[in-house]
């Protein structure tokens, strides 16, 4: 008998490692969904930094290129159809230089600076709140304001408060916005006050931080605005877990709604490898990073737990994404770089990671919309393409303020020498309509998965549906000339015997399934 085990396990272990077949488990636990995954972890990210603003959402009036208000109108429906669910600005470190009110009234009367973080170009504000705010509107996402704490003062800050939310003509700020052809407010509830204060946001300590933030956190609201508001501290930098520590510590809970984390995919930042020409051990090391992220909002949520155990304070990760050596021939400064099936990868994984943790994630920003860092859409004068990130993004929306259905994940290993990371990631959600999604990632670089998902807990009867991002090469990516080179297709590689699902997914993919 024992002669049989062996003879099948070794039979296992041959045909799972010598062929590109691996199996892995999961278990859809479809009747404990108690919380609901907040669309806010499917926000976005528009800098002043590169073409992410001119030159990509932002063409100018005049542009040849349609547009609407000088935003182009393709990168809007784009946008919309990607259910863009918040979208922060106008940075970044460039947020801590802002002067907003540089950013208002007639374009040619706005005073110039210089961008300095980014390339040391001439910024002439022709892109301001009224456009950001308008442009937010036409998209049908939530505006996320990042504060100018590095260098700006309290004031400014409660004049911009007041002049973006304060009924037309009730404060002197409101009536310079009406003058400015708004009379409505916006309504801007999401704000962040500074950015890396750790680092281009002032190199301040903690300590010092925590204190600053207390204070512009308090001329942030009044007995109107006290309720509504909703102000994200500056986190740390990845595993900087002191940095929450002392937040969570000295800010009174309630001065802060949200905490921010910034983790991105990088090896080593001196040597950050190419977007395209990668080999499959920068592959393996970029995923590795990427899957850092489990770890980071688990430690994070575990020291948020300890001073706020009813979870009131948001983990807010509003920077994440993969970032690499610029393309050959672009401005180092602007951070432009293509996006491959490795970018899927990393937008796949991390997005089960939010969904898995959404009783403390409950908002990110992927770092940035448009022709910088992981971007969903790249731009050439008048061509637009969308990248494989978009396609990942775009198929995870089913989970946007859907129940999160707990998964338990038995994965194969995806082995590289003497390292290995879990293959398969997974994360589900019921929606109002009551449709279940389970999305899937399958990470290995050459291995087939076949995973086995024993459904728990309900009972599904209808009709099945897939869609998968997959591609040849992992180094695949979609260009001007070639644009949907990467697109999802109909998947139909899944069977189900009773309560029992088996799904096949070939290397590097990302499947999505609906069940009835
Ligand atoms: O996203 C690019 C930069 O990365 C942001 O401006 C900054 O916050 C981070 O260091």
């Amino acid at each position: 008998m024992k002669y049989k085990y062996f003879l099948s396990g070794l039979f296992i272990f041959l045909f799972s490692g010598l062929s590109g077949f691996s199996q892995s488990k999961v278990t859809l636990h479809a009747d404990e969904g108690k919380t609901t995954i907040n669309k806010n972890i499917y926000g976005h990210f528009a800098e002043h930094l590169g073409h992410c603003i001119y030159d990509g959402f932002y063409v100018g009036e005049n542009s040849t290129i349609p547009n609407s208000n000088g935003v182009r109108t393709d990168i809007i429906e784009a946008l919309k159809k990607l259910k863009v669910a918040n979208l922060r600005w106008p940075g970044g470190c460039f947020a801590d230089t802002y002067q907003w009110k540089d950013g208002i009234g007639p374009k040619n009367k706005r005073p110039s600076m210089i961008n300095r973080w980014w390339g040391g170009v001439t910024e002439d504000n022709s892109f301001g709140t009224h456009d950001f705010l308008d442009m937010c509107e036409k998209i049908g996402a939530q505006p996320y304001l990042a504060a100018n704490v590095g260098s700006g003062t309290v004031q400014n800050l409660i004049d911009w408060v007041q002049y973006v939310n304060y009924p037309s003509q009730s404060s002197p700020m409101s009536k310079l916005r009406t003058a400015n052809g708004r009379e409505k407010p916006w309504n801007v509830r999401i704000w962040g006050v500074g950015n890396e204060a750790w680092g281009c946001g002032g190199n301040m300590k903690p300590e010092y931080y925590a204190n600053i933030y207390k204070q512009y956190a308090t001329f942030m609201t009044d007995w109107n605005n006290k309720d509504s508001m909703w102000r994200v501290a500056s986190g740390a930098n990845s595993s900087d877990y002191n940095w929450t520590e002392v937040l969570m510590r000295d800010i009174p809970l309630n001065m802060l709604e949200g905490v921010a984390l910034h983790h991105y995919s990088v090896t080593d930042w001196n040597a950050k490898g190419p977007s395209i020409d990668f080999d499959e051990n920068q592959y393996f090391n970029t995923l590795s990073v990427a899957l850092k992220m489990e770890e980071l909002v688990t430690r994070h949520s575990t020291i948020m737990d300890k001073y706020d155990p009813n979870k009131k304070v948001a983990l807010v990760v509003d920077e994440w994404g993969g970032w690499y050596n610029v393309e050959a021939g672009t401005n180092p400064g602007f951070l432009y770089q293509q996006n491959t099936m490795r970018d899927a990868m990393i937008a796949g994984v991390t997005l089960n990671i939010f969904n898995n943790h959404c009783e403390r994630v409950r908002m990110a920003n992927l770092a940035q919309t448009v022709n910088v860092l992981q971007a969903v859409i790249l731009t050439d004068k008048e061509k637009m393409i969308l990248t494989p990130t978009y396609h990942v993004m775009e198929m995870y929306n089913v989970h946007q303020d859907a129940t999160m259905l707990p998964v338990a994940v038995k994965s194969s290993d995806y082995v590289m020498g003497n390292r290995k990371l879990p293959a398969v990631s997974a994360s589900a959600s019921r929606d109002k309509q009551g449709l279940t999604h389970i999305s899937l990632v399958n990470i290995d670089a050459s291995k087939t998965q076949t995973i086995e998902i024993d459904l728990q807990g309900a009972s599904y009867n209808g009709a099945i549906t897939g869609r998968i991002l997959t591609s040849a090469k992992m180094q695949d990516h979609n260009t001007f000339e070639k644009p949907e080179t990467i697109k999802p297709a109909v998947f139909k590689n899944f069977k189900k015997t009773s309560n029992l699902l088996s799904v096949t997914l070939p290397p590097f993919s990302v499947v999505v399934l609906e069940m009835k």
